[in-house]
């Protein structure tokens, strides 16, 4: 019997991993606090009452805003209600263009393409995954309003270049930051940089509220319309003095009252789970980079701090001698779970290759909707499209409450991985033969 557990041999880790759950005492307090109150959600449109919500969507807001050291922290249900909404914001829609790193989750390019904009994917950098500035300048076009970075796996984008083409070109800097929140960028935070940052506390987030999502800005007009967005654009503005700045649509994206007194208590925790990451992932690049000369750590600029929301490793297949799809599958069957591949690029979807993706006319990606005539088709971002073919990531592990001991594991797995495999090898091309044969 083999050694490998993918090949019927018992598994390296065979006890299960810590639970990555920061919620504790204060944030159950605060929610009974909540409930007691019987206010769950407070945004009313009624003289004397308050447009921007309770008194803990106020508090965390205000935390927000003083802990990133921006002017306005507007809370949402989601990252992407905040995503659309930055959008919306910025006064983009038909006819227009963004650009947005074709790695990303599926809402950041989506935020453009529900306010009637067409998003147009520049390439990456082939050692970040985040965007690569010459691509990005080399897609601005006339119709060009807003660049969307993106702050992948928890690494800042190279932000100076994007300001000066921003600045160049007269665009909107957006940035998504759902990955990275505490990450900084030449000692400023990312997320505060551009004209709007967003930030996730969906339940997989470093830290979370269940469901919601903060855009942050140093501009009080962006901050009112995004606080308009959030509030249906309410046609009783004229009682708060906003009356003839609602001409925008508007939505429900208000966080509750309990979302918001949970994720008080998250950001107190944010700098110390950071710390933690940031410790064992040196811990664990170190190790990495004396075990095996096929995998590259994730690379941190000296321009930037990485927080790790993943993990990603570079796979040098040739150096490995093993497919990556194998190796994976192998490691993870020790016990360790990785996941095998970043997810392919977003322009790979149906919605981009059909070009449909509200109603049935073609809006908003042909005319008369647009003038643009963008480009969906394979090889557009010829660096994106390799990343899911040489890398593959850790979700989790790399996070409190692991410790050192825990990272030892991970290389312990591949180590065992890579002694046996032939074997694998060997498994491999047997059940090839049998499928023929
Ligand atoms: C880069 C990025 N953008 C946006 C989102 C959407 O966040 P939410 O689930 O809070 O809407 C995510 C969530 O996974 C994300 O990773």
């Amino acid at each position: 019997m083999s050694e490998l557990a993918l090949l019927g041999g018992s598994p390296l880790v065979n006890r299960k991993w810590p639970a990555y759950n920061t919620i504790g005492d204060e944030e159950k307090a605060e929610v009974l606090d909540v409930l007691e109150s019987g206010i769950l959600s407070a945004f009313h449109a009624s003289p004397g009452k308050t447009f921007g919500g309770g008194p803990k969507v106020m508090q965390l807001e205000k935390e927000w805003a003083d802990h990133f050291g921006v002017k306005h922290a507007i809370s949402m249900n989601s990252a992407t209600s905040a995503l659309y909404a930055a959008v919306t914001a910025c006064g983009i829609g038909p006819g227009d263009e963004v650009i947005v790193n074709p790695l990303t989750m599926t809402a950041t390019a989506s935020a453009a393409l529900v306010n009637g904009a067409v998003p147009v994917f520049a390439d990456v950098d082939p050692h970040t995954m985040n965007l690569d500035a010459k691509s990005v300048e080399e897609n601005i076009t006339p119709r060009t309003k807003a660049i969307y970075a993106v702050h992948l796996a928890g690494l800042p984008d190279d932000m100076d270049p994007l300001i000066a083409l921003a600045k160049k070109h007269n665009l909107w800097l957006l940035e998504d930051n759902a990955q990275a929140p505490g990450a900084f960028y030449k000692g400023r935070y990312a997320g505060t940089i551009g004209d709007i940052g967003v930030f996730s506390l969906n339940c997989h987030k470093v830290i979370q509220s269940g469901e919601g999502g903060i855009a942050v800005t140093n501009d009080d007009d962006l901050a009112l319309k995004l606080k308009l967005v959030r509030n249906h654009g309410e046609k009783l503005l004229h009682r708060f003095g906003l009356g003839g700045k609602d001409n925008l649509i508007g939505y429900n994206y208000r966080m509750t009252e309990m979302e918001a007194a949970v994720a008080y208590h998250q950001l107190r925790r944010l700098d110390k789970l950071n710390e933690w990451s940031v410790r064992l992932a040196d811990f664990l690049s170190a190790r990495i980079r004396r075990e095996f000369d096929f995998l590259t750590p994730p690379l941190v600029p000296s321009s930037s701090t990485h927080v790790y929301y993943f993990y990603q490793m570079e796979y040098d297949e040739d150096k490995a001698g093993l497919p990556l799809d194998l190796f994976t599958e192998a490691v993870r069957a020790e016990g360790v779970p990785v996941a095998s591949r970043w997810p392919m690029p977003l322009y790979r979807q149906t919605i981009y290759r059909d070009r449909s993706a509200i109603g049935t006319t073609g809006y908003p990606f042909s005319k008369p909707w647009t003038e643009s005539d963008v480009s969906y088709e394979e090889g557009i971002c010829p660096v994106a499209e390799q990343w899911e073919h040489r890398s593959f990531f850790i979700e989790t592990l790399v996070r409190w409450p692991n410790e050192e001991e825990h990272m030892e594991l991970i290389v312990q797995a591949i180590q065992k991985v890579m002694e046996n495999r032939g074997e694998l090898l060997d498994a491999q091309r047997k059940s090839a033969a049998e499928l023929v044969g």
